[in-house]
């Protein structure tokens, strides 16, 4: 009986040593699981920059950045880039953030002529237009509209290429196969998002309902403003009958956000001492005689800055439904063209000395072929500033492409677009309507 207790008490001492023991190890781990890191660890024993492991991660960075400039990641995304807007340029940025070197291929006239009709622009003005995107290092012409296995290897080896880019959107061969299944076995396929609210299709209909009611498309026939127009809005009553059409009936579905612009940003200001370059414009339609001005202008000084005017400005001078492109996407584009360095989004016409000395401009250029020169002296005021303190420059422009024959170029060939425009228009619709889902982009 007296070891039976004695057993039963050192029994209850032992059971009761370890209740103890696990609730207070249950109390700890309860602690230190609601307390962050940086609450446990005493400041001077927490890692951070310089200390063994940022010392370490500085030395595998260091080391993978080494890797990659020896051997560069080639990635590849193809396309017609057919009126280009910035959608296709997007689609470019987020490939070149998948690697360190962009490849694009550009497929040639008669491949698109085969595949999908006629060709807006022809191959030299697309070439210029991809070429003239800043995250463009490399393009490859005569490549085939569909991806075939001997093509794809070709790529692989001959062009040293590491993955193939593609848009979020299925992409198949004639006898219905995935373009991509064999570059996907190979796990070098990576998927880019599309760019919501914007098309082509979309940008034909805008221009296709623009050439209805605007003369200012019509080459032949004067401008109807030309007469009526004096510096300022009274333009806009010269319009005034035909104001029910001035409601766009081609809403643009783009959502202008900040990180969009930030992403297309150059991000840097002009370095102490740079000559500035200023030149503005509506930048509709963003073509080949667009890219050749602003290079033009950027070999004028070292920092290349843009003013685009504001939709209201661009209405009143060129008549409704124009501009095509709102501010803000002509404002990308005119952003992914490598000669830019910044752009004023929503500049005055008219350039006063406010402007010359925020922006310390040192030159103010003009390309000689004008989209409104029809506008006759008015048009000459705009730039009396800079012509009174001297630095206003003209340059022969090297292309007479303007937004005008782009769209004419559209209206030519209106029922060829129409009928692949209906056709291609439900297949969106569908997009936005039932088959739109969350992607993340780059
Ligand atoms: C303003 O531009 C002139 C060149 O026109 C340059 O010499 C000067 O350094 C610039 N000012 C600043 C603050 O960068």
């Amino acid at each position: 009986m007296v070891l039976g207790v004695t057993f039963n008490s050192k029994d209850a001492i032992f059971w009761g040593c370890c209740a103890a023991a696990a609730t207070a190890t249950a109390g700890v781990i309860t602690y230190y699981a609601t307390k962050k890191y940086e609450e446990i660890v005493p400041i001077q024993y927490q890692y951070r920059p310089g200390t063994i492991s940022g010392w370490l991660a500085s030395a595998l960075e260091k080391h993978s950045k080494t890797r990659r400039k020896m051997r560069p990641v080639r990635v590849y995304l193809d396309g017609c880039f057919d009126m280009m807007h910035y959608g296709h340029a997007n689609a470019l940025r987020q490939a070149k953030a998948l690697g360190d070197e962009l490849v694009v291929g550009l497929i040639n006239d008669a491949e698109i002529l085969r595949c999908k009709g006629p060709p807006v622009m022809n191959e030299e003005e697309r070439h210029t237009l991809v070429d003239a995107v800043k995250w463009v290092d490399e393009i490859l012409t005569e490549v085939p509209y569909d991806l075939k296995p001997e093509f794809v290897n070709d790529l692989f080896t001959k062009h040293r290429i590491d993955y193939i880019i593609h848009g979020d959107d299925p992409c198949l061969l004639p006898d219905g196969s995935d373009a991509y299944a064999h570059a996907k076995k190979l796990g070098r396929f990576k998927m880019v998002k599309r760019t919501e609210g914007v098309s082509t299709t979309d940008i034909v209909g805008r221009m296709l309902t623009c050439s209805r009611v605007n003369h200012f498309i019509k080459e032949d026939e004067p401008h109807p403003l030309a007469s009526a127009f004096s510096m300022g809005r009274e333009a806009s009553g010269a319009d005034a009958s035909t104001s029910d059409d001035n409601t766009r009936t081609t809403l643009s579905k783009f959502l202008p956000t900040s990180r969009r612009l930030v992403q297309f940003s150059n991000g840097r200001v002009a370095p102490e001492g740079a000559r500035i370059v200023y030149i503005d414009g509506a930048f509709d339609c963003f073509h080949p005689g667009h890219v050749k001005i602003l290079k033009a202008a950027k070999a004028q000084g070292d920092f290349l800055l843009v003013g685009i005017h504001t939709d209201e400005e661009v209405q009143a001078r060129r008549g409704p439904h124009l501009p095509i492109m709102n501010l803000h996407e002509r404002s990308l584009s005119v952003l992914s063209c490598k000669y830019v360095d910044e752009v004023i989004i929503g500049a005055p016409c008219v350039m006063t000395d406010d402007l010359m000395t925020t922006f310390n401009i040192s030159t103010v250029v003009r390309g000689s072929t004008s989209e409104t020169s029809c506008l006759g002296p008015v048009e000459e005021e705009r730039y009396a500033v800079p012509r009174k303190a001297g630095v206003f420059r003209e340059l022969p422009s090297p292309s007479d492409m303007t937004a005008r024959n782009v769209i004419q170029r559209i209206v030519a060939q209106r029922e060829a677009f129409e009928k692949r425009n209906a056709k291609k228009v439900k297949g969106e619709e569908a997009y936005y309507q039932g088959a739109k889902t969350y992607v993340q982009e780059l």
